[in-house]
């Protein structure tokens, strides 16, 4: 677990949330008397506040907070306008092909895959092994379940105990997205990002994630590749799909088409 982050809260009200995220997530628990712009002890801070959780960089000069947010914002932005079934990760998965794909999202992130995938109409499972950012999808999903505009949507996203080597039941589809050494020099990575990456690490375990991948999936498993990278596990997808970012890289088991509705 990385020592350069804590847990932190400001007010008598997020004392008792912030201390239930420390222990779970086994980080220092420390009450803030100065907004994180100022606040050196640490570098990055999980505030948890009444209302929500985010993750700050700390000290001047500091990036936006992250928080998970799918009723506004990006996520809310690319549900809208993000090209719906016809967006590469809706090819690459399939949901065209068949009605309420079961979909096991073994790397969950902040999430924003899944919330694409679960606003096209699958039913996403989601595993995260890193407790930190467990704490702000758990965080993201509560305040979506109150969205008149989302609960819909979120109430198809579930968050599952473990990792992906801890399930054995089948899924339609297994949708991987390992953090990936940044390769681009304009940082696609935006900021905000750049920090989440560093607290989460490289995934150097990822090319173990392929074979359990594709033995839960009965239809195929997905892989989302930045530009120029290399196959996970140097193995040959059955075919992929280049966009201007990133590609994704299809391991077909069966044939989506054949399959009933
Ligand atoms: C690049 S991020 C995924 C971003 C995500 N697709 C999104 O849309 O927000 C990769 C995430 O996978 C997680 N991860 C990597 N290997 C994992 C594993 N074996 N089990 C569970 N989570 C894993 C990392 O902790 C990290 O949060």
């Amino acid at each position: 677990m990385p020592s350069s982050l804590c847990v932190g809260y400001e007010s008598n009200l997020a004392q008792v949330a912030a201390h239930e995220i420390s222990s779970i997530t086994q980080l220092p628990l420390v009450r803030l008397k100065t907004s994180f712009k100022f606040f050196t002890e640490y570098a990055y801070v999980l505030m948890v506040h009444e209302t929500h959780i985010e993750l700050a960089q700390t000290g001047k000069g500091a990036a936006k907070p992250v928080v998970i947010e799918f009723a506004s914002g990006a996520n809310d932005h690319r549900r809208k306008f993000g090209g719906g079934k016809g967006q590469d990760i809706a090819k690459a998965v399939g949901v065209s092909k068949r009605k309420g794909l079961s979909v096991l999202d073994a790397t969950a992130g902040l999430a924003r895959d899944a919330f694409v995938l679960a606003s096209l109409g699958c039913r996403v499972d989601m595993c995260e092994r890193v407790p930190f950012v467990r704490e702000m999808l758990k965080d993201g999903l509560k305040r979506a379940s109150l969205s008149l505009e989302v609960s819909d949507i979120t109430s198809n996203m579930v968050l599952l105990e473990g990792q992906l080597f801890d399930h054995s039941s089948a899924y339609d589809v297994v949708y991987l997205d390992p953090m990936f050494p940044h390769m681009e020099k304009s940082a696609a990575a935006k900021k905000e990002m750049a920090f989440f990456r560093d607290l989460v690490g490289q995934d150097d375990d990822a090319d173990l994630l392929l074979d359990h991948a594709y033995q839960l999936c009965r239809f195929r498993t997905v892989v989302k590749r930045p530009k120029g990278a290399p196959y996970l596990n140097g193995v040959e997808p059955t075919y992929k799909l280049e966009g201007k970012a990133g590609r994704f890289d299809i391991y077909v088991k069966s044939s989506l088409d054949s399959a009933p509705n």
